[in-house]
């Protein structure tokens, strides 16, 4: 084989990104996963129960047993219409009721605005600006306007966030009781707080967001018996003011959707409400550090564009933003989903720490 066969079939791979997110969709649209929790089943079989063709169906899960989504359940033979196949671990997360679902995510990125999002990417680059941010100032000013499209993008959330949420709860900070309050800040539906605040009786919290998300966050604390200690508020993060005085303040896969500017702007508001001793929680999925590592950060990072107007960064590029706005580093943690949390605190307040540190000192040798 020549190096040319292998980049013009390299190429054709590339191309061929398109139809394996088209056949993950149709089966989730048609919610397949659903009727082959009882175990392995035919396309003719499926076909019955969900009233559609089944030669198309058949060719679709073929397709995705390639991807790793199914796995055929006769392992010789010629592949045929009567084939028989299970969900994998991967096809199990898309049963819409387990508890680790993708299924919104799928059915969200096959929505038009995600779509068009990236179907729109030359005029994106020619035009410097996302059609999505130029006409409705990014996907929030749409979603304001359309609440179906809103719940399902809430639901999607809801699903990475769930991921995240234990590993968040578990935080040394959390679990030693050195934080017992924290504002959720953009906190969507509640999911990460709830996690937090489930597994850490002792800690109370307040989410901002817009108000579809407070309104359904409020809802979820109601009936998850938290309201006494979690308050969901709707308001805009940009221009209301923050609640203060908490001893943590999450941003989680906030900073990622907005310009620069604007996420100056909000740190610095978050640190004009933080008491001495109270850190930033930063959340967000960093980009490699090398170009040729492809990850899921280089895919949100091409939806950012489309979508929101804003952008991935690698860690570094993160931590060198929190200090423009005025935070020093102190620590970092991964999370599920290639996730990573960064820990800050008030740059001015951290030299005060160590001045106060070093006057203790000279303090006790004297
Ligand atoms: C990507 S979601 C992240 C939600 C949550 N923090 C999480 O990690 O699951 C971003 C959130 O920012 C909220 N948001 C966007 N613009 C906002 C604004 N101007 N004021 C309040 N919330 C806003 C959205 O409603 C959405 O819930």
């Amino acid at each position: 084989m020549t190096s040319t066969d292998q980049a013009a079939k390299a190429v054709r791979q590339i191309i061929g990104g398109v139809s394996a997110f088209e056949a993950l969709y149709t089966f989730a649209a048609l919610k397949v996963a659903d009727y082959m929790v009882p175990g392995p089943r035919t396309a003719a079989d499926l076909s019955h129960d969900l009233g559609v063709s089944a030669s198309p169906l058949g060719r679709i899960m073929r397709y995705l047993a390639g991807l790793g989504v199914l796995r055929r359940v006769q392992v010789d033979g010629v592949i045929t219409d009567g084939d028989m196949y299970e969900l994998t671990l991967v096809g199990e997360l898309l049963i819409t009721h387990h508890p680790d679902s993708q299924w919104p995510m799928v059915i969200m990125r096959g929505l038009k605005p995600w779509r068009d999002a990236l179907a729109d990417l030359s005029t994106t680059v020619r035009r410097g600006a996302a059609p999505m941010v130029l006409e409705h100032g990014g996907i929030y000013g749409l979603l304001q306007q359309e609440p179906e499209l809103r719940a399902l993008f809430d639901a999607a959330m809801e699903s990475g966030a769930r991921q995240v949420g234990s590993a968040l709860a578990s935080q040394p900070e959390l679990t030693r009781g050195a934080i017992k309050t924290i504002v959720d800040v953009a906190g969507g539906t509640g999911t990460m707080l709830r996690a937090i605040t489930h597994a850490n009786p002792h800690v109370k919290g307040v989410l901002v967001d817009l108000p579809e998300s407070a309104g359904r966050a409020a809802r979820l604390f109601a009936t998850e018996n938290l309201a006494t200690r979690v308050q969901a508020r709707a308001a805009d993060i940009f221009s209301s003011p923050l609640p203060a005085g908490a001893d943590a303040y999450l941003l989680s896969r906030v900073i990622h959707n907005h310009p620069r500017d604007r996420v100056l702007d909000l740190m610095r508001n978050i640190a004009h409400v933080m008491p001495n001793h109270s850190e930033l929680w930063v959340i967000e999925t960093p980009l490699p550090e090398q170009d040729r590592q492809m990850g899921l950060a280089l895919d949100l990072d091409l939806v950012m564009l489309g979508l929101a107007g804003g952008r991935e960064r690698t860690e570094e590029e993160y931590r060198a933003l929190a200090k423009s706005a005025g935070f020093q580093f102190i620590r970092r943690a991964t999370l599920p989903l290639d996730m990573v949390l960064m820990v800050f605190t008030r740059a001015d307040l951290a030299r005060n720490m160590a001045r106060r540190r070093r006057l203790d000192t000279q303090v006790v040798t004297r």
